[in-house]
């Protein structure tokens, strides 16, 4: 291990943290143990797992790990390892399975992991089939469909993990569209970056960057709708919160989700498609769609792996120190009018996935950070706007700063030391 990764708490002060974060491969292995073992950790939408047997394989951190409906109807997280000597049992990212068969012996496990079939059985130790089932991850638990597991057995519940601050943003992002129940999409944009893993982790809560990364889009948005289209960033009602755990939100349109769907408006199709809609639904049904066209218009983020943005939920994938796989699954209105989700999905491309007007920005963004990170003149990178200055809000839970404020990153740097550093007293 490194020298900077046996004092991680050198590495992050009040309003900042050292470039070594990103760039160490001792703290990269440093936050897999004691990040990502340690805390709950985001894996799927229950409704990608509908039916017994369907499963997908992920990662904790860099282990790789099995998601998978067994045939008693429990989602279990199964480490994807053979207990022989180690291969992965499941190749596949998703699928429907009642075993996984090992390819290098043999050995075969059912879906909740007991080994069924072990070939050549006669050679064998006895009692191998007891003893050597797929390791079970302790805990996973759900809330309102959002599937999270853990490795630490000691882990508190879920909700109170969460805590009732973020829990409410949840609500609202899950509320999105007249309260209607979402599904995940089948497909999902899963984009590779040359950065680590926090770059995504700050900047999917970060109200400070939009105007500025993503003027194109803003500036085409203004020639679209002829109205000024800017950023929230200037309304003093706009926030950014934190709640506990290194949970936090920004909320840039507290009033109104007016200004998105005026953009949504501008879509090729969209006034045949919404004429369409009208007729379908009905008046006052229509207004109610209509504002949950572009999601919720909040940004949450959950400590350490997962964003929901707009109609999307966003996976953090860390790889390595310098690389990390982004993944980014839109939901759809469950059984909702087709115009709907249709505009939903267009203005959801519009700015995100690959071929996005915003999120390669962004990527963008990060490798010139990387690039600036080689130079050792200054070490620290600076998250101190509007530090000192925020208020606490009503529910005890939560600290309320602008939207342009780095009050997340501040939150999720207090979670990282407090997980990573855990006698520092930080
Ligand atoms: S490594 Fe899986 S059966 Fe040998
Ligand atoms: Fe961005």
């Amino acid at each position: 291990m490194s020298d900077l990764a046996l004092h991680p708490e050198a590495l992050v002060s009040e309003d900042g943290v050292h470039r070594e974060i990103y760039r160490d491969p001792g703290v990269f292995a440093l936050e897999m143990d004691r990040i990502f073992k340690r805390t709950w950790v985001f894996m799927a939408h229950e409704s990608e797992l509908t039916s017994n047997g369907d499963y997908l394989t992920s990662r904790i951190g860099t282990d790789p790990v099995v998601l998978v409906r067994g045939e008693d109807g429990v989602v279990r997280v199964l480490v994807n390892r053979c207990r022989h000597r180690a291969a992965i049992v499941c190749e596949q990212p998703a699928g429907n399975a009642k075993s996984f068969r090992c390819q290098y012996h043999g050995w075969t496990y059912r879906n909740d992991g007991q080994l069924v079939g072990v070939p050549y059985p006669e050679r064998q130790a006895p009692a191998v089939r007891e003893r050597l089932g797929l390791t079970a991850l302790p805990r996973v638990e759900s809330y309102r469909g959002l599937i999270f597991a853990s490795f630490n057995p000691d882990v508190p519940p879920l909700t109170e993990h969460l805590g009732p601050g973020v829990i409410d943003y949840i609500d609202r992002f899950l509320d999105q569209c007249l309260g209607l129940p979402l599904v995940a999409h089948p497909q999902v944009h899963r984009i590779a970056m040359e950065a680590n893993w926090k770059l995504q982790l700050e900047n999917g809560m970060d109200g400070y960057h939009a105007g500025f990364t993503h003027r194109s889009f803003f500036d085409v948005m203004q020639r679209r709708t002829g109205a000024s289209v800017r950023y929230a960033s200037s309304l003093p009602t706009a926030t950014a919160r934190a709640f506990r755990n290194g949970h936090c939100a920004i909320d840039p349109e507290t009033t109104s989700r007016k200004p998105l769907v005026t953009r949504v408006k501008t879509l090729p199709e969209a006034t045949e498609r919404l004429e369409s809609l009208r007729r379908e639904v009905g008046e006052d049904e229509y207004e109610g769609y209509l504002a949950g066209l572009p999601g919720a218009g909040i940004n949450v983020g959950i400590f350490p792996n997962l964003q929901l943005i707009g109609i999307h939920i966003r996976r953090i994938e860390p790889l390595s120190v310098d690389r990390t796989v982004v993944s980014v699954r839109p939901l759809l209105i469950d059984g909702g009018p087709e115009d709907v989700n249709w505009l939903r999905l267009r203005y959801h491309e519009l700015f995100y996935g690959p071929a996005g007007f915003g999120q390669p920005d962004d990527f963008e963004m990060f490798e010139r950070v990387g690039t600036g990170l080689d130079d050792s003149s200054d070490e620290w990178l600076r998250f101190e706007r509007g530090r000192g200055e925020e208020q606490p809000g009503d529910d005890g839970d939560t600290l309320l700063g602008n939207v342009t404020d780095e009050t997340p990153q501040r939150c999720q740097y207090r979670q990282w030391i407090a997980l990573m550093a855990p006698a520092s007293g930080a």
